[in-house]
């Protein structure tokens, strides 16, 4: 077989009068003659022109939408509109068929709704591979900007006997027979005889885990999926997604921010820099889609700009405390349009505050520091005033809360206090204590959600639509 030619190849480097092979997918095949052929290494399609009077019959019905084809020809200089270049072909074979009458992708446009339900095909659309070679854009932009820091890719377990976010949302792993799970006498479920010998589940957040690599590898990041059963059915929330956790030994607060900060743009800017084609698209995109909105529901700047005005500005920093002000002498607030009213310190936030903040009141993205103990994790550190701890929410314009972190509680005898004030078992995380006994320092980090921040750069609205296959209450298709 000819040596292969990617298409974003021919574009960036393909010689005019050279002879090519391509092998893709066939988009369209128009008056028996031009091709659009795509193969995933860019949005762009290749038209390959067909010798239809010297080509079999035969062949040429097997030219379809969908079918994978390999054809051999010359690169010449498009003499059609629309694009630059086009392979005249001398051979084509079909690789793989595909009975038009049955492919479910047709040469129009499709709901996002509907590609969600053959998510197994919509990687062959242009929205999905444009979004999806700027999910793998950013996993590698994060990757490196760690890297270059000089910080070490922790992995944490996906199966734990713990749960790190003390919040109870999580899926439980067994290999017991379902129909007859042992008890112990008092009725209690005898774990003991389980695979693991305890009670496990799928990890909620990596966190505990990167503290205790941050404790001797100075600075650490987990990168992997976390689970959580929380019955939220949004745009926001999957069940299974994939989180980014920083932990960084000898920081604070401020320091963490800061690196947040930092980590967020250099990933979009490198977005910007290495997928502006798909960019491009995903913008043009959204903008007729906004086209069938009210004018009060379209977003102030396009996607580019977005972006851009991100890069350009610094994140807006203020307490829990200033944002509850903010909030309640809000017009929302005193009109009676939040969902949630905000009648009181203590409050906790919802998507519908945060994105005022974002959104209305700052039109930029804001960090919030410094919540009440009472609505946020065991481990973060307590302030001076024992009302507040050292937390930080970074919320973004459309998404809301994109990153949660906090400076982590290092004195041993406070969080042993917090520990059981908020009811969590300390038996079972002497492990986890034993970084507080035996040299513990100041340390801090935080989570990203990997989800968030692809809706936030690709501007599609649908969490279910930036994962290749989603997980949410009622869905594990596939
Ligand atoms: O705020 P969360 O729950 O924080 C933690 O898990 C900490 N252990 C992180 C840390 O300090 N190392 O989750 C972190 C982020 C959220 O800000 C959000 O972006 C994302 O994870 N997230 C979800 N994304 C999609 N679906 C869900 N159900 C999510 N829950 C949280
Ligand atoms: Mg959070």
């Amino acid at each position: 077989m000819a040596k292969r030619t990617k298409i974003k190849a021919l574009y960036t480097s393909g010689k005019i009068n050279e002879t090519y092979t391509v092998m893709g997918w066939v988009r369209t095949f128009r008056n028996n003659q031009f091709i659009a052929l795509n193969d995933g290494s860019c949005l762009k399609t290749l038209q390959v022109v067909v010798d239809f009077e010297n080509t079999d019959d035969a062949l040429l019905k097997r030219i379809t939408t969908g079918a994978a084809i390999s054809a051999t020809g010359t690169l010449i200089e498009s003499q059609g509109r629309g694009q630059t270049i086009e392979l005249s072909a001398t051979d084509i074979e079909i690789l793989g068929d595909s009975d038009p009458e049955k492919y479910p992708l047709q040469p129009k446009r499709h709901s996002l709704e509907f590609l969600r339900e053959i998510a197994h095909l919509r990687f062959r659309t242009n929205t999905f591979s444009a979004v999806f070679r700027i999910r793998h854009s950013v996993a590698f932009a994060i990757h490196k900007f760690f890297n270059d820091k000089g910080f070490v890719y922790v992995h944490s377990p996906i199966i734990t006997g713990s749960d790190a976010e003390g919040a109870g949302e999580m899926f439980k792993v067994t290999n017991f027979d379902l129909d007859s799970i042992p008890k112990k006498e008092d009725g209690t479920i005898d774990y003991s005889n389980d695979f693991f010998g305890k009670a496990t589940n799928l990890t909620v957040s990596g966190q505990l885990e990167a503290e205790l690599g941050a404790l001797a590898l100075s600075e650490v990041y987990t990168f992997g999926p976390t689970f959580r059963a929380e019955n939220s059915n949004t745009s926001r929330h999957l069940a299974e997604f994939w989180m980014i956790e920083p932990e960084v030994a000898f920081a604070d607060l401020v320091d963490n921010m800061d690196l947040a900060e930092e980590m967020l743009k250099y990933v979009i800017q490198y977005v910007m820099e290495n997928n502006e084609e798909d960019l491009e698209f995903l913008e043009t995109r959204l903008l007729n889609e906004e086209k069938q909105k009210p004018q009060n529901e379209r977003s102030p700047m396009a996607l580019r700009e977005k972006l851009e005005f991100c890069l350009n500005n610094d994140f807006e920093r203020l307490t829990y405390t200033e944002a509850i002000r903010i909030l309640q002498n809000s017009k929302p607030n005193k009109k009676g349009k939040f969902q949630f009213p905000i009648d009181q310190w203590g409050a906790d936030l919802q998507s519908e505050h945060e994105r005022f903040l974002v959104e209305k009141h700052f039109k930029k993205p804001v960090i919030l520091i410094d919540y009440p103990k009472e609505i946020k994790s065991f481990y973060m550190r307590l302030n001076e005033d024992e009302k507040t701890v050292a937390a930080m929410d970074v919320l973004f314009p459309g998404i809301g809360e994109i990153i949660g972190g906090s400076q982590r509680e290092e004195r041993l005898d406070v969080l042993e206090r917090r520990m059981e004030e908020m009811d969590i078992p300390s038996e079972e995380m002497q492990w986890f204590l034993d970084t507080r006994r035996f040299g513990t320092c100041k340390h801090a980090g935080y989570g990203l959600g990997f989800e968030r921040l692809i809706l936030f750069v690709t501007g599609m609205t649908n969490i279910r639509d930036v994962i290749p296959f989603p997980r949410y209450p009622g869905n594990a298709e596939f």
